[in-house]
């Protein structure tokens, strides 16, 4: 089974290209569905694995999708076969449920199996099948599989979202897109993935107003076309880049990351004592003097971003003084916690909260991922424990993280994955 390995102690040092985003990406392939005629052309999108599982669900639906190495996605959904996803592909990346908006809005149908609980918690979409009723659809769950359906067109509504969720935002706006009338999406969630997938809705022909902000207004259409788009950079891979800087006390340029897609970030590593420099090209972090402990509670964008909450934990635990972070939109995402101990990190779980006591040093052990953003803590900690650490379960991280190990290479780590491993060359003496 392929691990990572790594040998902490190495300063990172240098820069560090960010790729696409892989959570603007996963949408606009779910709403190229929309464009009944036209290509798609999604430039910028890294190879990660979620992105080729729902390259396959979209594929099993009869649309034709073509993956470049140079990241160009290319889309043509003019024929579609099937209202119906797969369980077996479904099941193995839960935003393939984002298919469902689209297909409700195009065809009138969509059969989709209800998508799981993960490790990080329940994750219902109670609040997407709100926005499909709220538009007129009928939907029922049975079986397994959510199935939603409308005679006609739907029909434009205003919708309050109970919860804030990124997910239930993306499938109401891109139902709406076609929807007879306007809609109006209350308590939306504003991530600047919701901003592109609607700056690349419009570049289709839609009109959608408002995404960024908690109130979006869209137009209905009668149809849509495909577009070509270049998707913006991952702010969760820089952030995850920004501590590994923080971590090691180095001097990493993030080339490509946003500032104010990061803000909080940038607000709480300064807290600590990290100097942030927002560039116009990207963000440099320096981290050369002992850092302070801080206090972190995730919120919905532009809040403190759960998907940072495992990396930063895993700063804090080489922090002297006690940090709490505070976990508010999953219910169960400390499992990298447990692992963190084996490395020495001294944590107590109190409800939603973790109390990060900082120790001295980490000491480098056989590590198991349990979600990407988990992996990627792991990772850090590895980067800076005393020794060998090995992380397994690593096909979380590449679910999320394009070449993690040879970026973190780059910048100076004594980072490898034993599938691509080359012992050194051991030199013959020439007396042998
Ligand atoms: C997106 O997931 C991201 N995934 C997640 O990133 C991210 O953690 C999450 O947003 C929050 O920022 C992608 O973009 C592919 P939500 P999503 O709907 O849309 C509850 C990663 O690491 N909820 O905003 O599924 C839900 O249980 C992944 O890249 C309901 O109760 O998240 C959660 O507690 C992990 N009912 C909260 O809302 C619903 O109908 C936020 O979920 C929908 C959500």
């Amino acid at each position: 089974m392929t691990t990572i390995k790594i040998r902490g102690g190495q300063r990172l040092v240098g820069s560090v290209q960010v790729s696409g985003a892989k959570n603007a990406v996963l949408p606009i392939i779910a709403a190229s569905l929309l464009a009944e005629k036209g290509i798609t052309i999604i430039e910028g999108a890294p190879y990660l694995t979620d992105i080729e599982n729902l390259a396959h669900v979209v594929r099993s639906l009869g649309v034709k999708v073509e993956m470049s190495p140079a990241g160009r996605v290319q889309i043509i959904a003019e024929n579609l076969a099937t209202t119906e996803a797969p369980y077996e592909l479904v099941r193995k990346m839960r935003a393939s449920f984002w298919v469902a908006g689209p297909l409700l809005a195009r065809t009138g149908h969509f059969r989709v199996p209800l998508p799981g609980g993960c490790n990080i918690g329940e994750r219902p979409v109670d609040q997407h099948i709100k926005g499909f009723e709220a538009l007129g659809a009928e939907v029922s769950i049975e079986h397994g599989y959510v199935e939603g359906h409308v005679n006609g067109r739907l029909k434009g509504t205003t919708v309050y979202l109970d919860i804030v969720s990124v997910g239930a935002t993306i499938n109401t706006m891109m139902a709406a897109t076609l929807a007879e009338g306007q809609t109006i999406i209350e308590n939306a969630a504003k991530e600047p993935e919701i901003v592109d997938l609607a700056n690349y809705l419009n570049a289709m022909g839609a009109s959608v107003r408002g995404a960024g902000t908690d109130v979006i207004r869209i137009e209905g259409v009668e149809s849509l076309h495909g577009a070509t788009h270049t998707v913006i950079p991952d702010r969760i891979e820089a952030g995850t880049f920004m501590v590994a800087a923080a971590i090691t006390g180095g001097n990493v340029f993030v080339e490509g990351a946003i500032y104010n897609h990061l803000s909080s970030l940038c607000a709480k590593l300064r807290e600590a004592g990290v100097d942030v420099e927002d560039d116009i090209s990207g963000i440099r972090v320096r981290a050369d003097k002992p850092l302070k402990p801080i206090d972190v509670k995730t919120l919905p964008y532009p809040g403190f971003p759960t998907d940072l909450q495992a990396p930063v934990l895993a700063l804090m635990s080489r922090v002297n003084g006690v940090s709490i972070i505070t976990e508010t939109l999953y219910e169960n995402r400390f499992m990298h916690v447990s692992e963190l101990r084996r490395m020495g990190a001294e944590v107590k779980i109190e409800g939603r909260s973790a109390i990060v006591e900082g120790v001295p040093k980490l000491t480098g052990a056989s590590v198991t991922a349990t979600d990407l953003r988990a992996g990627a803590a792991l990772v850090l900690a590895g980067l800076v424990a005393e020794g060998e650490t090995i992380v397994n379960g690593i096909e979380h991280i590449d679910r999320g993280y394009n070449d993690l190990v040879g970026k973190l290479r780059t910048l100076g780590a004594h980072i490898f994955r034993t599938d691509d491993y080359v012992p050194p060359l051991k030199l013959v003496s020439s007396q042998s």
